[in-house]
């Protein structure tokens, strides 16, 4: 075949992969520049002596160095960097941000993930000095600005889950929901209560089972109905007294909204177990509903996704938590608040104060401070108070929107997703990619590529891998695990209809090209700056180091 990878070369050679060389091209496509162009780091494009940088002459009088700096405090070898000139730093990195595939470049549809475009306000805002540059060690009572706005985003972050009491610490997700879980078990301690499992439906993401077993909890999965909710049968069945909590997404990773959602929280709080909200799909309800109100109570939130910041590769992101009252006394530590003091000084209030909605105090003054008086907290998270420019991005996005706009994008998100959804049930698509539980979608829905694969001979990753040559990020794969073959597309709010039309339009195309040839599409992708990797052994045997 045409498009075979060399695998080996991926084991020692973190480069580009290559065409074999003596097979006949079965399309007519060659090595592209970018994929000719080795990725050389800048280590290797380094030259004894080049500089990008000269200093001007000295114009005081020079010291000995061992008066400047003592001996001990100075490195005995000069630093191993990179030695280059100034413009060939600014080709190699526009070069290797070119090689990514990213948001601004085209249409993302991670299932999920959430890519939405992060405007570009946010970065103007987050840049600002008073922002870029606070030191974390800064004293409270000189970064009141900065307390003020991760106070109003967490009264703002509250009234979207429905819960009063917010934490900004995590940094994640899945850091989000390590915290839920260990208030959990703080709530149950704190009431002499020892429990042993937590319950999961079998749709969950995998960081639900990964947090359980972390936090020392048994995993108990809870299966799925025909309508692709929880199966209450099955819940009331698994929930006794040793549950300590469920942990669900609604929407569900199938994109659909779980009607039972109120049986469901009566059999989890009738058992005194919590019910958890896994806020990774709140694009699709903001300001329609809230989880608190469906009875949950405890929250995360994905800022990176729901609330704009550019993701991905890692981070940096923010996944602060919302929680009831009865959660309220165990949340960490130090908690942003907001007082009013009649002398106005931060050390005049000593006692605990919870932060809810902010009311004018008379001629008080207002100050804002960080709690660390919280006897019953399950304590600090990380260090610092949490990814400050991911809250100044989530800060701008929600005031720039207001309430009403953050309605519309969960809206516009939501319908979205059935327009593309009806695009790919349209003829031609639809007999080889079904859609898994055919019914309203929320912000997402999940195809099966299993009748693809009987028919054509192709696989989901095939296709998504064929979707990189027409400029489309591929959708999820593989996930959720419960339908064959599956993939999960979240188109978002801030794609237009052409960019839906152009993606369903090629996703027909790549089937009808496959029912001609599906060696074009096991082949893909043809045009990236890397081809088909082998990602078994690339993430067992990464080449993460670079000898110097
Ligand atoms: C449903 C769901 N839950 C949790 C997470 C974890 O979030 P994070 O990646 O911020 O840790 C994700 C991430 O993709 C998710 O999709």
């Amino acid at each position: 075949m045409s498009a075979a990878v060399d695998d080996n070369r991926l084991h020692g050679d973190p480069g580009i992969e290559s065409f074999e060389p003596d097979a006949e091209p079965r399309v007519s496509i060659t090595e592209t520049p970018m994929q000719r162009d080795r990725a050389r780091t800048i280590f290797e494009k380094s030259h004894p002596g080049r500089r990008a940088f000269v200093a001007p002459e000295l114009d005081v009088d020079a010291r000995p160095l061992d008066e400047l700096l003592p001996e001990r405090m100075r490195r005995s070898e000069p630093p191993r960097l990179p030695e280059i000139a100034e413009p060939e730093i600014v080709r190699h990195y526009n070069r290797l941000s070119k090689r990514n595939f990213d948001l601004d470049t085209g249409f993302y549809p991670l299932g999920s993930c959430t890519m939405k475009h992060n405007p570009k306000l946010h970065e103007r805002v987050a840049a600002l000095p008073g922002n870029a540059r606070l030191h974390p060690l800064q004293d409270p009572e000189r970064s009141q600005g900065a307390l003020q706005l991760m106070y109003e985003l967490q009264v703002a972050l509250g009234e979207v889950a429905g819960l009063p009491h917010v934490s900004l610490h995590p940094s994640a997700g899945s850091h989000g929901e390590l915290a839920g879980v260990l208030l959990t078990r703080a709530y149950h301690e704190d009431r002499g209560d020892q429990r042993t499992k937590v319950l999961t439906p079998d749709t969950a993401h995998g960081t639900n089972p990964a947090t359980v077993t972390m936090a020392g909890y048994e995993v108990v999965k809870v299966g799925t109905n025909a309508d692709g909710g929880v199966d209450v049968d099955d819940l009331r069945a698994k929930t006794d007294g040793q549950v300590a909590c469920l942990m669900l997404t609604n929407p569900n990773t199938l994109g659909l909204f779980d009607r039972n959602i109120e049986e469901i929280a009566s059999i989890v709080h009738d058992a005194g177990a919590t019910l958890y909200y896994d806020g990774a799909n709140l694009n699709a309800v903001m300001g329609i509903s809230r989880p608190g109100d469906m009875g949950f109570d405890i929250v995360h939130y994905n800022l990176h996704k729901t609330f704009t910041q550019p993701h991905g590769g890692g981070g940096p992101g923010a996944g602060p938590i919302a929680v009831s009252d009865r959660i309220e006394p165990y949340l960490p530590r130090p908690q942003v608040v907001r007082v009013t003091s009649p002398t106005g000084r931060a050390h005049a209030t000593s006692g605990r104060t919870t932060s809810g909605s902010p009311e004018a105090n008379g001629g008080d003054q207002v100050i804002y401070h960080l709690d660390y008086d919280r006897p019953k907290s399950i304590g600090r998270l990380r260090g610092f108070q949490g990814n400050y420019g991911v809250f100044v991005r989530s800060y701008a996005y929600i005031l720039s929107l207001g309430g009403d706009g953050l309605r519309e994008a969960s809206e516009t998100a939501v319908l979205n997703a059935n327009y593309l959804l009806a695009r790919l049930k349209e003829k031609g698509v639809a007999e080889y990619l079904p859609v898994a539980y055919d019914r309203l979608c929320m912000h997402e829905f999940v195809l099966s590529g299993e009748a693809m694969k009987k028919d054509l001979g192709l696989r989901t990753l095939d296709l998504a891998k064929r979707l990189l040559d027409f400029g489309f990020h591929p959708p999820t794969v593989y996930f959720p695990l419960l339908v064959d073959e599956a993939l999960l597309i979240e188109p978002t709010e801030t794609e237009t209809k052409e960019t839906l039309d152009a993606f369903a339009d090629v996703v027909a195309e790549i089937l009808r090209e496959a029912a001609d040839d599906p060696e074009i599409a096991r082949g893909a992708p043809y045009t990236t700056p890397v081809r088909r990797l082998d990602e078994a052994g690339a993430a067992k045997r990464p080449v993460i180091r670079q000898a110097l």
